[in-house]
């Protein structure tokens, strides 16, 4: 059972570890700068690869001088604000989060602050998050089907995956949002890449966007050491913690985890909570 190591506010399951309550409970008040930019996602859906998409803003990192890992270039919000000194960073600073619409600060409401929301088939995130759990952050100990059960409860960090997107979709209005998903950028990198760039209104140069292209596709990233996360791996999440956060990076893994029965149960329930949401989704 993964709940001793949540905490739960306002409805929404946080890591208990690492958490700053008291930041947490002034997250509205935090000022955020007009060109910060937010990449906001369900866990294990693309948070570590849209964060690489840093090399968008960072010369060095593309030319690969830059020596700033991952979590430095693109703090996560929630876990890592607190021990940052923000006010010296310049702006702007990208951040990532999986904050569910109603906690993020509410200076990202000024329709200006941009934000990228990443999604992925959520038979593959909860496919990713089974090994996350169970191998990285070693938290989880029971079967799949136990596993598959606490996620359709929404009882891990992050909550439910359901109301995670649908809430974000649905109150898009309020925000300068992009909508970016999973496997459109792993069929197509550079057209996606582009896409951000566009409503970033960063202009790179073709050799530019080559190299952006080339270092987040997924075996350069898990190679990649300021990239894939692993140096902090034992730190955040103790001696006992194995496996990668870039595990397989493919579309379709679900197919070798869910039964037939298992597979039929989440399509029913999927359909009921997805009825009349137009996000299209794409499952192998
Ligand atoms: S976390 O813990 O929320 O930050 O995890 P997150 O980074 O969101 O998700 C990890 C999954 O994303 C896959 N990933 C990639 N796939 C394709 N290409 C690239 N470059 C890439 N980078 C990360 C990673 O492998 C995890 O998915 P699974 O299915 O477990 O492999």
């Amino acid at each position: 059972d993964m709940e001793k190591f949540l905490f739960k506010f306002k409805g929404y399951y946080f890591n208990r570890s690492s958490l700053d309550i008291g930041f947490i409970e002034n997250l509205d008040n935090f000022e955020i700068r007009e060109n910060d930019v937010f990449i906001v996602t369900y866990p294990k859906s693309g948070t570590i690869w849209f964060q690489q998409l840093s090399l968008i803003y960072s010369e060095e990192h593309r030319k690969g001088t830059g020596k700033r890992e991952t979590m430095d270039r693109v703090p996560f919000f929630e876990y890592k604000t607190p021990e940052m000194d923000f006010e010296e960073r310049p702006s702007p600073c990208l951040f990532s989060t999986h904050l569910p619409y109603y906690l993020v600060p509410s200076g990202l409401k000024n329709k200006k602050v941009k934000i990228i929301y990443v999604y992925r088939n959520p038979k593959d995130v909860m496919c990713s998050y089974f090994h996350f759990a169970k191998n990285v952050i070693s938290q989880f100990t029971g079967t799949f089907e136990e596993f598959m059960k606490q996620f359709l409860e929404g009882r891990v960090m992050g909550s439910l995956w359901f109301d995670h997107i649908k809430g974000w979709y649905e109150h898009r209005s309020l925000f300068n949002i992009q909508f970016m998903m999973y496997e459109e950028m792993k069929k197509d990198p550079r057209g996606s890449v582009l896409k951000i760039c566009k409503f970033l209104e960063k202009g790179l140069s073709d050799e530019d966007m080559d190299a952006v292209v080339r270092q987040a596709i997924f075996e350069n990233m898990k190679d990649d050491p300021l990239a894939n996360y692993d140096s902090i791996i034992a730190t955040v999440f103790g001696p006992n913690a194995k496996g990668h956060f870039l595990r397989k990076g493919t579309i379709g893994d679900w197919k070798n985890h869910l039964t037939v029965e298992q597979n039929e149960r989440f399509d029913k329930i999927f359909q009921r909570e997805m009825k009349d949401f137009p996000l299209e989704f794409i499952w192998d």
